[in-house]
């Protein structure tokens, strides 16, 4: 028998299209991924990424090309059909539900049977336990996903994917919602499954971290394969130009914009769980025109809290003062007509209607002000234009502003929000996670137009799990622990591990 000196790759694309109505997703895209490698999948939001692995998994059917798995070509109808050959996904916007515990999202599609329809919960709880043991997931098979951080719900998710057996596994930017810290984890993890033989595709736009976890990176620009390179021969700049297809700009030197008027004032703000444990313990803070506060923190110690009662989406003691005005008891509608602007953290469920054109979307939250509205009427050509104004400064890629917003990418989704809330000027910002999943050069983008609204007068509060971001944008940086604002640091001192271990604790109170 004649063999080739090469294993056939594990995951094999060969002239892969897809077509949405106006916008070819994937052209031509060529791909191999060899067994036992992490392959990394870098470009532009709306380049194609989420889409090729989507035709991967047989969630979306490719109209041209041949996908062979191990040598051989395969067709897939549904998930289930790449679930059985071996591939799992763990998809951008996490899909475990909430009420339930681990053990029972982990088996949801897959229960293990005895005795006719009995589920056997003792040998899938084991099986979960071998599992997070063997790559170091630390998962339990009994928490409750509701109370779960997004590091622990991600292992979850890749647990699941585990579970089913693949050996091919898809990660879809797992390393967007993570802190340094937890990245490390998951490296490590991933290091473990591919040492046993597990093979991983792994997108992602921070670019540091490809370099280091990736055996080989391809680049996709505008829907087709324009490079797969050694990570040990190009760097983050290079690639990113690669991916945007000619060279970046050098990013500006920043000047302060802080004025001594008081934008945002919040004392004593305290938000406590049902039975009374405070997540939110007695944080003051006062953020001033031209001026951005950032608060650091692992995920999960009241950021999101903080945000919602700030927001007025949840009950809290204290007092709140916009200007000079006490809005302690005001809706959340009073606060956003009257200049908060919210960059929520979970896109899904907070920033938009993803079943409604993006016009619509553009009125969300904003059906009272100009120009959605006249008087009492919804302005729909106000509206309309104002959609294409914000498609066109912050470069959401879209065929146009009819279609849905489930049609976007996810950067392009975040980039629509961000415009939304910056729009009519307002006084306050609450920007929670505002680049997330955005790609370097529309990281760039939105980080200019907030700095030029700073310099108009914006008070920014900015959380972000992207230490870069919260380090190079901050005027004055507090670290959250426990619901209390432990410590300050110095923005223009301070470096991304020094920031890190602050936010651990590590290196005392200050
Ligand atoms: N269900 C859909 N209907 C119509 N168009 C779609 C759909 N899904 C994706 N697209 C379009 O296909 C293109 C590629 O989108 P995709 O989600 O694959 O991008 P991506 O590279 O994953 O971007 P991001 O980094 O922002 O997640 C985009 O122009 C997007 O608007
Ligand atoms: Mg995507």
């Amino acid at each position: 028998m004649w063999m080739t000196a090469t294993p056939e790759p594990a995951v094999e694309l060969k002239g892969i299209v897809k077509r949405f109505p106006g916008v070819v997703a994937n052209r031509d895209v060529c791909l191999k991924v060899q067994r036992g490698h992490v392959h990394a999948v870098v470009g532009e939001n709306g380049a194609g990424k989420s889409t090729l692995m989507k035709i991967l998994y047989g969630m979306q059917r490719p109209d041209e090309g041949e996908i062979r798995i191990n040598g051989a070509p395969v067709t897939f109808r549904s998930p289930s059909d790449a679930i059985a050959a071996g591939i799992g996904m763990v998809h951008q916007h996490f899909m475990l539900a909430d009420n339930f515990t681990v053990l029972e999202n982990v088996i949801l599609g897959s229960e293990p049977r005895q005795a006719g329809t009995v589920i056997d919960f003792s040998a899938a709880r084991k099986r979960i336990r071998e599992i997070s043991d063997a790559y170091g997931l630390g998962v339990n098979p009994d928490s409750l996903v509701e109370s779960l951080g997004v590091g622990d719900r991600q292992r979850v998710e890749i647990l699941k994917v585990l579970y089913r057996g693949a050996k091919i596994l898809i990660l879809d930017e797992p390393t967007a919602v993570l802190v340094p810290q937890e990245v490390e984890e998951l490296f490590a993890s991933l290091r473990g499954l591919v040492r046993e033989g597990h093979t991983v595709l792994f997108i992602s736009h921070k670019l540091d971290e490809v370099l280091s976890v990736a055996d080989e990176i391809t680049v996709i620009r505008r829907g087709t394969t324009v490079e797969t390179v050694n990570p040990g021969q190009t760097t983050a700049r290079r690639l990113a130009e690669l991916m945007v297809g000619s060279e970046l700009p050098v990013p500006e030197l920043r000047e302060s914009t802080v004025t001594d008027v008081v934008a945002l004032a919040v004392e004593g703000l305290t938000v406590r769980t049902p039975e009374g444990r405070p997540i939110v313990d007695d944080v003051s803070f006062e953020i001033r025109k031209g001026e951005v506060l950032g608060i650091a923190g692992v995920e999960g110690n009241g950021q999101a809290e903080l945000v919602e009662a700030i927001m007025g989406i949840r009950p809290a003691a204290g007092t709140i003062r916009l200007s000079d005005t006490d809005i302690t008891g005001w809706t959340t509608r009073r606060r956003r007509v009257s200049g908060v602007g919210h960059i929520p953290e979970d896109r899904h469920r907070h920033g938009l209607l993803l079943e409604a054109p993006l016009w619509e979307n553009r009125i969300l939250g904003h059906q009272t002000e100009k120009p959605n509205a006249k008087g009492p009427w919804i302005d729909r050509s106000g509206a309309r234009k104002d959609t294409a104004r914000i498609v066109d400064e912050y470069d959401v890629r879209t065929p146009g502003i009819d279609v849905h917003a489930s049609a976007l990418s996810g950067g392009n989704q975040q980039k629509l929000i961000v415009g939304r809330e910056m729009s009519g000027d307002p006084v306050v910002l609450i920007a929670s996670h505002p680049t997330r999943g955005v790609d370097v050069g529309a990281q760039a983008a939105i980080w200019d137009h907030l700095r030029a609204a700073r310099a108009r007068g914006l008070a920014v509060l900015l959380i972000s799990a992207d230490l870069d971001e919260l380090i190079g944008m901050s005027d004055t940086l507090k670290v959250i622990c426990g619901g209390r604002i432990v410590r300050a640091v110095d923005p223009h001192n301070v470096t991304p591990e020094e920031l890190g271990s602050a936010m651990t604790g590590a290196g005392g109170e200050a």
